[in-house]
Protein backbone atom coordinates (compact mmCIF):
# COMPACT_ATOMS: atom_id res chain seq x y z
CA UNK A 1 0.00 0.00 0.00
CA UNK A 2 1.05 3.61 -0.49
CA UNK A 3 -0.48 7.19 0.03
CA UNK A 4 0.15 10.43 0.06
CA UNK A 5 -0.35 12.00 3.67
CA UNK A 6 -1.16 15.63 2.71
CA UNK A 7 -3.92 14.99 -0.08
CA UNK A 8 -5.27 11.06 0.37
CA UNK A 9 -7.09 9.26 3.13
CA UNK A 10 -4.97 6.68 4.82
CA UNK A 11 -6.15 3.79 4.23
CA UNK A 12 -5.15 1.91 7.44
CA UNK A 13 -7.06 2.23 10.67
CA UNK A 14 -3.99 4.16 12.19
CA UNK A 15 -1.46 6.12 10.60
CA UNK A 16 1.62 3.95 9.73
CA UNK A 17 4.20 7.15 10.04
CA UNK A 18 4.79 6.84 14.15
CA UNK A 19 5.37 3.23 13.71
CA UNK A 20 7.90 3.74 10.99
CA UNK A 21 10.69 6.14 12.97
CA UNK A 22 10.63 3.91 15.64
CA UNK A 23 12.34 3.64 18.09
CA UNK A 24 12.01 7.05 19.21
CA UNK A 25 14.22 8.30 22.45
CA UNK A 26 12.33 10.43 24.66
CA UNK A 27 12.82 13.61 25.29
CA UNK A 28 11.62 13.86 28.97
CA UNK A 29 12.76 17.88 29.66
CA UNK A 30 12.33 19.60 32.68
CA UNK A 31 12.26 23.44 32.54
CA UNK A 32 10.90 25.87 34.87
CA UNK A 33 8.48 29.01 34.20
CA UNK A 34 9.93 32.91 34.34
CA UNK A 35 7.78 32.68 37.93
CA UNK A 36 10.02 30.22 39.27
CA UNK A 37 7.89 27.19 38.70
CA UNK A 38 9.41 23.44 37.39
CA UNK A 39 7.63 21.59 34.71
CA UNK A 40 8.67 18.34 33.26
CA UNK A 41 6.74 16.51 29.92
CA UNK A 42 7.97 14.06 27.67
CA UNK A 43 8.81 14.95 24.13
CA UNK A 44 9.21 11.43 21.56
CA UNK A 45 10.02 14.03 18.68
CA UNK A 46 13.46 14.82 20.38
CA UNK A 47 17.10 13.46 18.72
CA UNK A 48 20.48 14.77 18.86
CA UNK A 49 21.46 17.00 15.96
CA UNK A 50 25.22 17.52 15.95
CA UNK A 51 27.79 16.56 18.23
CA UNK A 52 30.13 19.29 18.03
CA UNK A 53 29.04 21.15 19.37
CA UNK A 54 26.16 19.08 21.04
CA UNK A 55 23.06 20.09 19.84
CA UNK A 56 19.84 18.96 20.84
CA UNK A 57 15.76 19.70 19.07
CA UNK A 58 12.32 18.62 20.23
CA UNK A 59 8.74 19.60 18.08
CA UNK A 60 6.16 20.55 19.93
CA UNK A 61 2.75 20.29 18.85
CA UNK A 62 0.26 23.02 20.33
CA UNK A 63 -2.24 22.37 22.82
CA UNK A 64 -5.66 20.97 21.28
CA UNK A 65 -6.97 24.44 21.84
CA UNK A 66 -3.97 26.24 20.26
CA UNK A 67 -1.89 26.85 23.05
CA UNK A 68 1.68 26.22 23.04
CA UNK A 69 3.54 23.84 25.37
CA UNK A 70 4.57 25.27 28.96
CA UNK A 71 7.94 23.95 27.84
CA UNK A 72 8.55 25.75 24.84
CA UNK A 73 7.43 28.76 26.75
CA UNK A 74 9.68 28.21 29.66
CA UNK A 75 12.57 27.55 27.31
CA UNK A 76 12.39 30.94 25.16
CA UNK A 77 11.69 33.17 28.47
CA UNK A 78 14.53 31.09 30.56
CA UNK A 79 16.66 30.09 27.99
CA UNK A 80 17.22 26.66 28.91
CA UNK A 81 15.83 23.63 29.25
CA UNK A 82 17.15 20.17 30.41
CA UNK A 83 17.16 16.40 28.84
CA UNK A 84 16.42 13.67 31.48
CA UNK A 85 16.96 10.29 30.26
CA UNK A 86 13.89 8.36 30.55
CA UNK A 87 13.97 4.80 31.41
CA UNK A 88 11.67 2.03 31.62
CA UNK A 89 11.50 2.05 35.74
CA UNK A 90 10.51 5.42 35.04
CA UNK A 91 8.29 5.06 32.74
CA UNK A 92 5.09 5.66 34.85
CA UNK A 93 6.45 8.55 35.70
CA UNK A 94 7.00 9.66 32.49
CA UNK A 95 3.26 8.75 31.54
CA UNK A 96 2.08 10.97 34.44
CA UNK A 97 4.37 13.85 33.47
CA UNK A 98 2.46 14.30 29.83
CA UNK A 99 -0.70 14.94 31.34
CA UNK A 100 -2.40 17.94 30.88
CA UNK A 101 -1.79 19.85 34.32
CA UNK A 102 -2.35 23.54 34.63
CA UNK A 103 0.34 25.40 34.19
CA UNK A 104 2.37 26.27 37.21
CA UNK A 105 1.42 22.33 38.53
CA UNK A 106 5.00 20.77 39.55
CA UNK A 107 5.15 17.28 37.43
CA UNK A 108 7.75 16.35 39.87
CA UNK A 109 5.37 16.03 42.26
CA UNK A 110 2.56 14.65 40.36
CA UNK A 111 5.30 12.20 38.96
CA UNK A 112 6.94 11.10 42.20
CA UNK A 113 10.32 12.31 40.99
CA UNK A 114 12.70 14.29 43.05
CA UNK A 115 14.58 18.16 42.14
CA UNK A 116 18.52 18.02 41.70
CA UNK A 117 19.91 21.20 41.25
CA UNK A 118 21.34 22.18 37.73
CA UNK A 119 24.47 23.75 37.49
CA UNK A 120 24.00 26.46 34.31
CA UNK A 121 20.52 26.16 33.97
CA UNK A 122 17.92 27.72 35.94
CA UNK A 123 15.42 24.94 37.63
CA UNK A 124 15.66 20.99 38.52
CA UNK A 125 16.59 18.19 36.74
CA UNK A 126 15.64 14.63 37.89
CA UNK A 127 17.22 13.27 40.23
CA UNK A 128 16.24 9.38 39.57
CA UNK A 129 17.20 9.63 35.93
CA UNK A 130 20.66 8.26 34.82
CA UNK A 131 21.62 11.52 32.72
CA UNK A 132 20.91 14.50 32.53
CA UNK A 133 22.21 17.03 29.77
CA UNK A 134 21.34 21.17 30.33
CA UNK A 135 20.66 22.88 27.28
CA UNK A 136 20.64 26.67 26.09
CA UNK A 137 18.12 27.71 24.59
CA UNK A 138 18.98 28.04 20.61
CA UNK A 139 15.95 29.24 18.73
CA UNK A 140 12.56 27.90 17.69
CA UNK A 141 11.39 27.27 13.95
CA UNK A 142 8.13 27.62 13.57
CA UNK A 143 6.68 24.72 10.66
CA UNK A 144 3.74 24.91 8.86
CA UNK A 145 0.83 22.60 10.59
CA UNK A 146 -2.23 21.25 9.01
CA UNK A 147 -4.49 20.88 12.18
CA UNK A 148 -6.58 23.76 13.05
CA UNK A 149 -4.56 24.13 16.16
CA UNK A 150 -1.81 26.43 14.21
CA UNK A 151 1.89 25.35 13.70
CA UNK A 152 4.79 22.89 15.62
CA UNK A 153 7.34 24.58 17.55
CA UNK A 154 10.40 22.91 16.99
CA UNK A 155 12.91 23.81 19.79
CA UNK A 156 17.02 23.99 19.32
CA UNK A 157 19.27 23.80 22.13
CA UNK A 158 23.44 23.62 22.62
CA UNK A 159 24.28 21.02 25.16
CA UNK A 160 26.32 23.12 27.67
CA UNK A 161 26.68 19.87 30.12
CA UNK A 162 26.46 16.95 30.86
CA UNK A 163 25.32 14.65 33.83
CA UNK A 164 25.90 10.61 34.37
CA UNK A 165 25.21 8.82 37.82
CA UNK A 166 28.75 7.34 38.36
CA UNK A 167 26.35 4.03 39.17
CA UNK A 168 25.84 3.97 35.56
CA UNK A 169 29.22 4.14 34.26
CA UNK A 170 30.96 0.42 33.33
CA UNK A 171 34.86 -0.19 34.32
CA UNK A 172 35.92 1.56 31.18
CA UNK A 173 33.90 3.85 31.40
CA UNK A 174 31.07 3.60 28.97
CA UNK A 175 27.50 4.14 29.59
CA UNK A 176 25.83 0.11 30.34
CA UNK A 177 22.85 0.60 28.42
CA UNK A 178 21.12 -2.70 28.74
CA UNK A 179 21.12 -1.99 32.51
CA UNK A 180 19.69 1.34 32.06
CA UNK A 181 16.95 0.15 29.77
CA UNK A 182 16.48 3.73 28.65
CA UNK A 183 12.81 3.89 26.98
CA UNK A 184 11.89 4.74 23.88
CA UNK A 185 8.25 5.26 22.30
CA UNK A 186 7.14 3.03 19.08
CA UNK A 187 4.01 4.04 17.09
CA UNK A 188 0.37 3.53 18.81
CA UNK A 189 0.55 2.99 22.49
CA UNK A 190 3.78 0.87 22.44
CA UNK A 191 6.92 1.33 23.78
CA UNK A 192 10.03 -0.27 24.07
CA UNK A 193 13.49 -0.36 25.88
CA UNK A 194 17.23 -1.58 25.18
CA UNK A 195 17.62 -4.40 26.42
CA UNK A 196 20.52 -5.77 24.17
CA UNK A 197 23.28 -4.06 22.57
CA UNK A 198 25.84 -5.44 19.47
CA UNK A 199 28.70 -3.41 18.06
CA UNK A 200 29.72 -2.82 14.33
CA UNK A 201 33.02 -0.87 13.09
CA UNK A 202 32.59 0.54 9.62
CA UNK A 203 34.86 -1.68 7.53
CA UNK A 204 38.22 -0.23 6.38
CA UNK A 205 37.64 2.98 8.78
CA UNK A 206 40.28 3.62 10.83
CA UNK A 207 40.45 5.83 14.30
CA UNK A 208 37.97 6.75 16.18
CA UNK A 209 35.00 7.63 13.24
CA UNK A 210 35.60 3.49 12.72
CA UNK A 211 33.93 3.01 16.43
CA UNK A 212 31.70 6.02 16.26
CA UNK A 213 33.43 8.05 19.01
CA UNK A 214 34.75 11.11 16.87
CA UNK A 215 33.90 14.55 18.40
CA UNK A 216 34.72 16.31 21.70
CA UNK A 217 31.32 15.54 23.52
C1 LIG B 1 6.01 9.36 25.58
C2 LIG B 1 5.37 10.64 25.16
C3 LIG B 1 5.94 11.38 24.16
C4 LIG B 1 5.38 12.61 23.77
N1 LIG B 1 5.95 13.31 22.75
C5 LIG B 1 5.45 14.51 22.39
C6 LIG B 1 6.05 15.26 21.34
O1 LIG B 1 7.05 14.85 20.74
N2 LIG B 1 5.52 16.48 21.04
C7 LIG B 1 4.43 16.98 21.70
O2 LIG B 1 3.99 18.10 21.39
N3 LIG B 1 3.84 16.30 22.71
C8 LIG B 1 4.33 15.08 23.07
N4 LIG B 1 3.74 14.37 24.09
C9 LIG B 1 2.66 15.01 24.85
C10 LIG B 1 3.21 16.01 25.89
O3 LIG B 1 4.07 15.36 26.81
C11 LIG B 1 2.03 16.66 26.67
O4 LIG B 1 1.27 17.44 25.77
C12 LIG B 1 2.46 17.47 27.86
O5 LIG B 1 1.31 17.84 28.61
C13 LIG B 1 3.18 18.76 27.49
O6 LIG B 1 3.51 19.42 28.68
P1 LIG B 1 4.03 20.93 28.78
O7 LIG B 1 2.91 21.84 28.27
O8 LIG B 1 4.26 21.07 30.26
O9 LIG B 1 5.25 21.06 27.95
C14 LIG B 1 4.23 13.11 24.44
C15 LIG B 1 3.63 12.33 25.45
C16 LIG B 1 4.19 11.10 25.79
C17 LIG B 1 3.53 10.28 26.87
Amino acid sequence: MHYAPGTEPCPLPFSPFKSCTVPRPIGWISTISKTGRPNLAPYSQWQNLSFDPPMVMFAANPYSDGRRKHTVINAEDTGWFVWNMATYALREAVNISAMEWPEGVDEFEKAGVTHAPCIDAPGPRVAESPAQFECRFHSTHRLRGNSAHGGVDVVYGEVVRIHVADHVLTAEGKLDIAAIRPLARLGYYDYTTVTEVFEMRIPGASGMAAAGLEGKA
